[in-house]
């Protein structure tokens, strides 16, 4: 099955993403954390990524489309796959649909989007922190470490947050996202895929609606 899960920043893409990939196998493709990884690698995609993520403006168009057509060849992908982050334009949308034509395997199953109002996202953008050894992810308030200050993953005492967390920068997140990637919800409208799921309810919600829309058939 290949899923695309979209939404304004912090929706809760990433963190229902990881779940579908944990409990249904499906692999997460977040290319969020493919451009952080390039950018912490220093690759000539992270070098030309870095300034414009930080600032909260997309990337460009064809550098995303080619990470991503190269990424679902791989093996991992094979039986099937979650979108996190991508498409963020109806240019994105198209070429999607022309790769996933060209390679033969079918298209997109099902988009899935989860809605949250401006206010909570901000307050999920602003709360959020990571562990910085093995990138288990936390809130201030909605997530928290069992133990304060250690991760409940790996035991370090280290955490990061998103240098595209600063207010400024979610403002310039927020209104690519009204502007570039919202225009995709009728694309994907038009063509009787989209399904629309409550993502102001708690992550165990959205999780348990995302499951019926994917099990309806
Ligand atoms: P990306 O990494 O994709 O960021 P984003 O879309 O802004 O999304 P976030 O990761 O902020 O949020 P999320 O929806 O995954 O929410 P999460 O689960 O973390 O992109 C970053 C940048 O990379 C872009 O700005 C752009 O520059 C570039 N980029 C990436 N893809 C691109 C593309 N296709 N084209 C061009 N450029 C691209 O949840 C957020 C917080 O809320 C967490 O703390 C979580 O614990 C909490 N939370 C989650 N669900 C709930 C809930 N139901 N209730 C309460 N709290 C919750």
């Amino acid at each position: 099955m290949k899923v695309v899960l979209l939404g304004p920043p912090g929706a809760g893409k990433g963190t229902q993403a990881k779940r579908l990939e944990e409990q249904r196998g499906l692999k997460q493709l977040s290319t969020g954390d493919m451009l952080r990884a390039a950018v912490a690698a220093g690759t000539a995609l992270g070098r030309q990524a870095k300034k414009v993520m930080e600032s909260g403006r997309l990337v460009r168009d064809d550098l995303i489309v080619a990470m991503i057509a190269e990424r679902i060849k791989e093996p991992d992908c094979a039986k099937g796959f979650v979108l996190d982050g991508f498409p963020r334009t109806v240019q994105q949308a198209e070429a999607l649909d022309a790769m996933l034509k060209e390679s033969g395997k079918g298209g997109i199953d099902r988009v899935i989007e989860l809605a949250v109002d401006e206010p909570a996202l901000i307050q999920r953008i602003a709360g959020r922190f990571a562990c910085s050894k093995c990138g288990t992810g936390y809130h201030d308030k909605f997530k928290q470490t069992k133990t304060a200050g250690v991760c409940d993953c790996c035991g370090s005492t280290e955490f990061v947050r998103r240098p595209d967390d600063r207010a400024e920068a979610v403002a310039v997140r927020l209104e690519a996202y009204r502007k570039q990637t919202a225009p995709i919800l009728p694309y994907y409208r038009a063509r009787g895929l989209l399904k629309t799921v409550d993502g102001m309810a708690s992550a165990e919600d959205v999780a348990h609606q995302i499951d019926q829309v994917l099990d309806e058939g």
